[in-house]
């Protein structure tokens, strides 16, 4: 892969990703694989999509893998037909529930929030939180509202802080507010019982939740962190070893522009990586 690409994406192909999930299970860390695509308005490949992403299930199976799935719901049509996504997920969960497993649906912009948590709540109601959870970002005002209504009987949050171009209407324009936002969320969600996937790189809020843990008399069993593949591999690879579960967010397949722009968005820095692979190739 081309530009320092594979930094951050495991690979284009499902056997050499299932090879990148074992090396990283050897190394105590779990995962969850997102196969790339987002934006699909066309029917036929929204259902290879969701084709594709049921049979990740067995895969995983076979192999023995600690890992689960994640996916976007624009790449299964949800802004083509909102019905045919419910189904695709349907079918999706279906799998993961044969396989004992589980799927996450990833939160995307602003356009689909509603949307995207109306098919989470049908998903749910219908399998439960074992089988099916969903992203919040701490960015948005709303996003604690959310959590709030969803987070009873145990539902299963991954709280990021929002990856997104957002409007000052919608979300907090200032770091600072969001990352209390954060704080907020993931103290909230624990203390009403429910499982949270803190999904941060930042060493401060993590700290933050691991003094909230012990004074709250949170069990390890209740939370788990997550990161992204690429990024801050010393820091989950520690927190593994102090005894937390560590999952890895490991993207793969070919449609990995709009996820490697945001991840260079996110960081100037990454930019100058970008650039250094550009000389070299
Ligand atoms: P912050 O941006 O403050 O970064 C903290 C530190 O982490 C930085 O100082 C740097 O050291 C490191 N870092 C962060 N980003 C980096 C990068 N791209 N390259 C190199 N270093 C970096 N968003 C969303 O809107 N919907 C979603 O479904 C998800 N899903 C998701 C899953 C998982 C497992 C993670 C970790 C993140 C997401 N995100 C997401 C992305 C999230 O919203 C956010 O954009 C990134 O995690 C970056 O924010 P941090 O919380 O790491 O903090």
């Amino acid at each position: 892969m081309k530009c320092g690409v594979g930094r951050f994406i495991a690979a284009e192909t499902l056997p050499e990703t299932l090879d990148k999930v074992q090396g990283l299970n050897d190394e105590g860390l779990h995962v969850t694989l997102d196969f790339l695509g987002e934006n699909v308005l066309d029917a036929e490949q929204a259902e290879e999509m969701a084709a594709m992403i049921g049979g990740l299930f067995p895969a995983i199976d076979r192999r023995k893998l600690k890992a689960n799935v994640s996916v976007k719901l624009t790449q299964l049509g949800l802004k083509l037909d909102p019905a045919l996504c419910l189904r695709h997920m349907e079918r999706i969960v279906n799998e993961a529930a044969a396989c004992r497993n589980f799927v996450r649906i990833d939160m995307e912009d602003s356009s689909v929030t509603q949307p995207t948590i109306d098919i989470f709540r049908s998903l749910l109601w219908r399998y439960g939180a074992k089988r099916v959870g969903l992203v919040l970002q701490s960015y948005l005002y709303r996003s604690e509202r959310d959590a709030e209504q969803l987070g009873v009987g145990g539902t299963n949050l991954r709280i990021v802080k929002g990856a997104y171009r957002e409007p000052p209407e919608l979300a907090y324009p200032d770091k600072r507010e969001v990352d209390a936002a954060y704080m907020r969320m993931v103290e909230g969600h624990l203390s009403r019982g429910g499982y949270a996937a803190v999904a941060t790189h930042d060493p401060e809020l993590i700290e933050q939740v691991l003094s909230f843990v012990r004074q709250a008399g949170i069990s390890r069993d209740k939370f788990e962190f997550q990161m992204l593949y690429g990024i801050a591999g010393d820091l989950q690879r520690d927190l593994a070893r102090a005894g937390y579960l560590v999952r890895v967010y490991t993207p793969f397949g070919r449609e990995w522009y709009p996820y490697f722009t945001r991840r260079i968005a996110e960081r100037p820095a990454n930019l100058w990586f970008v650039a250094k692979h550009l000389i070299r190739s």
